[in-house]
């Protein structure tokens, strides 16, 4: 008699359907960019925006999957002629076959495959590495703490990890329809009866279920039947709170430095009473995260950074020499898109966020080239009509900053 282990009927899963599902003629079209591991925002938050480009970086993507990460930072590194390394690892070989066509697809030479469990890496001899990726993999783990604590064997001492854990108060009404699923549907049905089982639960639930109350948990639509398959018929699959992802890091010897995006994670973003926003906002980092996400209510998951213990790793605006880097965006259209008083908008997940946009963020914003710092952007806006003095400048500079940085639409980096 063969018993199955928990790691292997992990890794049945992804055998059998691969996720998220990805189409490799795609990467024709378009890089898919996220978050964690966006390269800007691994310089900026775990290496205090002064990452060398011109020397080896080495990543590893740790459950790397159909190749999401893995394929956006060996592209960023591949255009910055980063003379890198980005280590996949997955127990899944259907999901490391598609990485590795995608890498094709891209020409990209510079991602080493490895098929295997991320709880062997303190024996599998692949060296150190100065960023670890692990989304949406340790609460699938039996022990997720021992999952971080072999991701940090392998660790430079100066090094970082972006994580995305599943959020444990935006997935209500998920492990109630799991537990459902598991009596009517068990491992033992075959997988496509199991499936079929699942959307019918779904179609006829009373309307005061908690899932079918929750609006924002949509993975089970977008994602086909993998997605499905991940959000309610997982065998092994646990959500965390703020509290608990501080603890599994510093077990490990690591220390949360963000959570992103970082408007979400402040109480300030979702309570108009005053008095409750400055008493909340005063807390420190991962106090202040857990009266958020207790707040708002809706954060699914969590996407987060964190480094060893002791060290500042993230890019201060404080430094006139920081340079303003947009992720993903065009300076001239998004300044030439702002309508004098008009707000910045965003959707947090059905919660309506609006932030006032100082004065000169039209004019700001417009010299965000990726080179000049916030110096040269100073001086520059002088060549360009009546320059303020430098303390309006730099106070509404910030406040830009705070905002924009706020919606992860802003990083910085140095000059190396
Ligand atoms: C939900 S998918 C996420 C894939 C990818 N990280 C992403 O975010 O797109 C989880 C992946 O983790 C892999 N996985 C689960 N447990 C693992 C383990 N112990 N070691 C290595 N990979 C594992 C699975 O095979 C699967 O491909």
């Amino acid at each position: 008699m063969t018993v199955s282990s928990p790691v292997d009927d992990v890794r049945a899963q992804y055998e059998a359907l691969p996720y998220p599902p990805r189409d490799p003629r795609e990467e024709a079209v378009r890089l898919i960019t996220g978050t964690p591991s966006h390269i800007l925002e691994v310089n900026h938050y775990l290496f205090a925006g002064r990452l060398n480009f011109n020397r080896p970086f080495r990543a590893l993507v740790a459950g790397g999957g159909t190749g999401d990460a893995c394929i956006m930072l060996a592209q960023q590194l591949a255009d910055r002629r980063c003379p890198g390394e980005i280590v996949y690892l997955d127990l899944s070989t259907a999901s490391r076959a598609i990485c590795e066509a995608r890498a094709k697809a891209r020409g990209l030479r510079n991602i080493v495959f490895h098929t295997g469990s991320l709880l062997d890496l303190p024996d599998m001899n692949i060296g150190q590495f100065d960023y670890i990726d692990c989304t949406g993999v340790l609460h699938h783990l039996p022990d997720p703490s021992a999952g971080m604590k072999a991701l940090v064997s392998v660790l430079q001492p100066d090094g970082g990890i972006g994580v995305m854990l599943y959020g444990q108060y935006g997935r209500s009404g998920v492990y109630p329809l799991q537990e459902m699923l598991r009596s009517i549907a068990p491992p033992s049905m075959a997988l496509e009866d199991r499936i079929a089982m699942a959307k019918r639960l779904i179609r006829f639930l009373p309307t005061t279920n908690l899932f079918r109350r929750n609006p924002y948990l949509n993975d089970h639509v977008t994602g086909g039947d993998a997605g499905l398959y991940d959000l309610l018929l997982h065998s092994c699959d646990r959500a965390y709170t703020v509290p608990e992802i501080a603890t599994l890091a510093s077990d490990a010897g690591l220390r949360v430095v963000a959570f992103l995006e970082p408007v979400r994670y402040e109480p300030s973003t979702y309570m108009s009473d005053p008095v409750i926003a400055r008493q909340a906002s005063s807390l420190p980092l991962v106090e202040r995260a857990a009266f958020a996400e207790r707040l708002a209510g809706n954060l699914r998951t969590h996407v987060f950074y964190a480094s060893r213990a002791g060290f500042d790793t993230v890019a201060r605006p404080e430094d006139t020499s920081a340079i303003p880097v947009l992720r993903d965006m065009d300076a001239a259209k998004l300044a030439g898109g702002l309508q004098p008083g008009a707000p910045l908008v965003a959707n947090l997940d059905g919660f309506p966020w609006r932030a006032q946009l100082p004065a000169l963020a039209p004019r700001i914003i417009a010299q965000f080239d990726g080179r000049r710092t916030v110096a040269e952007i100073y001086t520059s806006l002088g060549a360009q009509g009546a320059l303020p003095q430098w303390e309006d400048f730099y106070a509404q500079f910030e406040d830009l900053y705070v905002k924009l940085n706020g919606v992860n639409h802003l990083l910085l980096r140095f000059r190396t």
